[in-house]
């Protein structure tokens, strides 16, 4: 469920028409409704009320400082993958100590960045990394919160771009010797074992992949206990996916609560949860207006302001976006490749969408509130669009559209 909704033949997101929002701030621009936002985090709080748990948004998905604040607000902790993320979510007010710190080549200088800011836990991906942590946390005089990454070696039968869990993947440690690094991990200096952690890829839509995953991991702990090494925390990473087209992918509260059931045996235990796209990609649309309609070879095209620079899923993953008119015409629709300004063949939004337009018209492409912006680039030295927050009947700017002079900002000549 979100809050973009047709009225009176317009789309509104919450309160706010859409028509509105292109007048004033000018398209392509990206849209997030907050109501939807917040319906998305207190989906998983609910359903994991009966354990204590700690949902860390996984900031990659979306990473303007509004959207982290919000969720902030809401208590929410985050993951993170480099010092910029981390960066982002102190400005944006969150809390460090409710950050893990994910990915497969973290710099020394990014591990002091996170060891000064205190934060909850670094999920370590290898064992030169586990290393490397201990030695910059020693010369601090410090240790570090560790938890190991395993790889489960669990087919999440997604997007092969996407899928990390399988052992032929970079991630994470293979399940098999997770044991024997733990046990390492007890002896080096500067690292303090606190959890176990997985994340076996993204845009899944079924249960069975995680609970597989979670047996496993669930039987490491076991092993460990016997051995002394006592895991406080278990980190389900994320990858619960959504409905772009037909799919039907768990509800959040019933993917959390099959989660917490198999914990019966491990009540102590804190779950910890790194959503990206079930909170983000269905609180956002990409809006676009049709600059021209073309015919080449009895093919219909649209072509829009808004590129693979902008929303690089489709070209990137052959991702199906729905793509909806912001005023719906009545006329008889026709077939239309949705395609955008940027000299790239795979440089679409949409193919073959049955649609009824007209130049200036203004399109909505869902779900694009997830790996939208913050894989956008400026590619064709194209600015980067607007990103605009609806909260109730007030539409916020959160991020300007950027100037032709921001293109080349920081670019040196060379001298004479
Ligand atoms: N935790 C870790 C360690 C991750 O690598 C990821 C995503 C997440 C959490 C969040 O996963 P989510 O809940 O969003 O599925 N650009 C791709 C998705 C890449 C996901 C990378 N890792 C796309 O647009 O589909």
């Amino acid at each position: 469920m979100d809050h973009f909704n047709y009225r009176d033949n317009q789309l509104f997101a919450e309160g706010v028409s859409v028509q509105d929002i292109a007048t004033q701030f000018g398209t392509p621009c990206y849209v997030y409704s907050r109501a939807t936002l917040e319906r998305h985090y207190h989906a998983f709080t609910d359903a994991a009320a009966g354990q204590h748990h700690l949902v860390c948004y996984a900031v990659k998905a979306n990473s303007n400082l509004a959207v982290l604040n919000v969720l902030a607000r809401l208590g929410s902790g985050f993951d993170i993958v480099s010092q910029g993320e981390l960066a982002r979510v102190v400005a944006a007010g969150g809390d460090p100590r409710k950050v893990v710190f994910s990915g497969v080549a973290k710099t020394a200088h990014e591990i002091r960045y996170a060891l000064e800011l205190g934060i909850k836990c670094f999920n370590v991906e290898s064992e030169a990394e586990l290393e490397r942590i201990s030695d910059v946390a020693t010369e601090l005089g410090q240790t570090a919160p560790i938890s190991i990454r395993v790889n489960p070696d669990i087919d999440a039968k997604t997007h092969p771009y996407i899928s990390t869990g399988l052992k032929e993947n970079k991630f994470g440690i293979e399940i098999h010797r997770a044991v024997s690094v733990y046990q390492h991990a007890a002896t080096l200096p500067g690292i303090s074992i606190e959890g176990i952690d997985f994340h076996i890829g993204s845009q899944l839509t079924e249960v069975e992949p995680f609970l597989a995953a979670l047996d496993k991991v669930l039987a490491i702990i076991k092993q460990l206990k016997t051995l002394n090494i006592h895991i406080k925390h278990l980190d389900v990473g994320g990858g619960l996916g959504v409905a772009y087209l037909a799919e039907e992918p768990p509800h959040p509260s019933s993917y959390v609560s099959q989660l917490v059931e198999r914990l019966s045996e491990f009540s102590d235990l804190e779950l910890v949860f790194e959503p990206g796209r079930a909170i983000a990609a269905n609180a956002g649309i990409l809006i676009t207006q049709v600059e021209f309609l073309k015919q080449n070879q009895g093919k219909n095209f649209a072509i829009v302001d808004a590129g693979m620079n902008d929303l690089l899923r489709p070209s990137l993953y052959q991702a199906w976006q729905n793509i909806i008119a912001v005023s719906p015409r009545s006329g008889t629709p026709s077939s239309y490749d949705i395609v955008g300004p940027v000299c790239e063949t795979g440089d679409f939004l949409g193919k073959d969408r049955e649609l009824s337009l007209q130049q200036g018209d203004l399109l909505a492409v869902r779900s694009a509130g997830a790996y939208g912006f913050s894989m956008s680039s400026n590619y064709n030295s194209r600015p980067r669009v607007a990103e605009i927050m609806v909260d109730g009947a007030t539409a916020h700017e959160i991020r300007k559209r950027e100037t032709i002079a921001d293109l080349y900002q920081g670019e040196n000549k060379l001298p004479n």
